[in-house]
């Protein structure tokens, strides 16, 4: 099967995309316009120590213990953590393992469905509490996505939920935040982006529709990794 501009797609993507240096206070003014005051942020070790940033005025409780690429008991303690606090509000404030939990977060607590009942497309019942998503590495998109990833200890395998209630209500992606991020870190999450931008050029299911977001999204890390190893060379169009 070809895949033409009249083959059915569907896009999905947060209600509000916010992007730009100092875009911050934006999620604090969404809170206060949706009349949300009780938050839980979801962050890693490093992010917890930053929270201040955000300049959260509500009732915050911040899980600070997100290991990278987290796994089943990292989920539950979250969830056991959010029952406590039942938020009206999940922050995901980190790398693509903060905001896969807060993701999680956002639906699981108070629901009676486990990871393993929500595993595929489609499972999950309802969201539960509002989600804002914040990433401070650049890369993955999970702030803009339906997936969450979180390893079985047993097998290691990554368990996939996808669901359309884990979608951001408001991504606020502020480039500044990145600037912090270790080089490997860095080097590691620009391969992710061209892994992804690869897999959706070449894949089977290529769409004209995505092509153009390949296409760019393929030239930035390439770019930027010219200009980092060669300054002197031509720009690329
Ligand atoms: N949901 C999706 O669509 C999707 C897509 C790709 C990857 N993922 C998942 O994302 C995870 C990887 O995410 P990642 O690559 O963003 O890394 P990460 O979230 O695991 O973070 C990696 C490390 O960087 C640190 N860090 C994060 N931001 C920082 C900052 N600004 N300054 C300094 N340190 C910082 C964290 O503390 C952590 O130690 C994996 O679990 C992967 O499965 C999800």
């Amino acid at each position: 099967m070809t895949f033409g501009l009249s083959t059915p797609i569907d896009l999905v993507r947060p209600a509000r995309i916010v992007f730009g240096s100092g875009t911050l206070p934006v999620v604090q003014r969404w809170l206060d316009e949706q009349g949300l005051t009780r938050v839980l942020v979801v962050a890693d070790a490093f992010n917890a120590t930053r929270v201040d940033l955000l300049r959260l005025t509500g009732t915050v409780s911040v899980f600070a213990d997100v290991r990278p690429e987290p796994d089943l008991p990292n989920l539950e303690a979250l969830v056991a953590h959010a029952e406590k606090v039942q938020a009206q509000a999940v922050i995901g404030f980190g790398g693509g393992s903060a905001m896969d939990l807060a993701k999680l977060a956002a639906v699981l607590p108070g629901s009676g469905q486990t990871l393993h009942e929500v595993v595929g497309p489609e499972k999950v019942a309802a969201k539960r509490a509002a989600l804002i998503q914040v990433p401070t590495t650049a890369g993955t998109g999970s702030e803009a996505g339906t997936r969450a990833l979180v390893t079985d200890p047993a097998t290691q395998n990554k368990l996939a939920v996808q669901s359309l209630h884990m979608l951001a209500d408001i991504a606020v992606i502020d480039p500044d935040l990145t600037l912090t991020v270790p080089p490997a870190v860095t080097a590691a999450t620009g391969v992710d982006a061209l892994a992804h931008c690869v897999e959706a050029f070449t894949s089977r299911k290529s769409h004209p529709a995505i092509d153009l977001y390949a296409l760019e999204g393929m030239r930035w890390p390439i770019r930027s990794a010219r200009a980092t190893i060669s300054p002197m060379a031509p720009p690329m169009r």
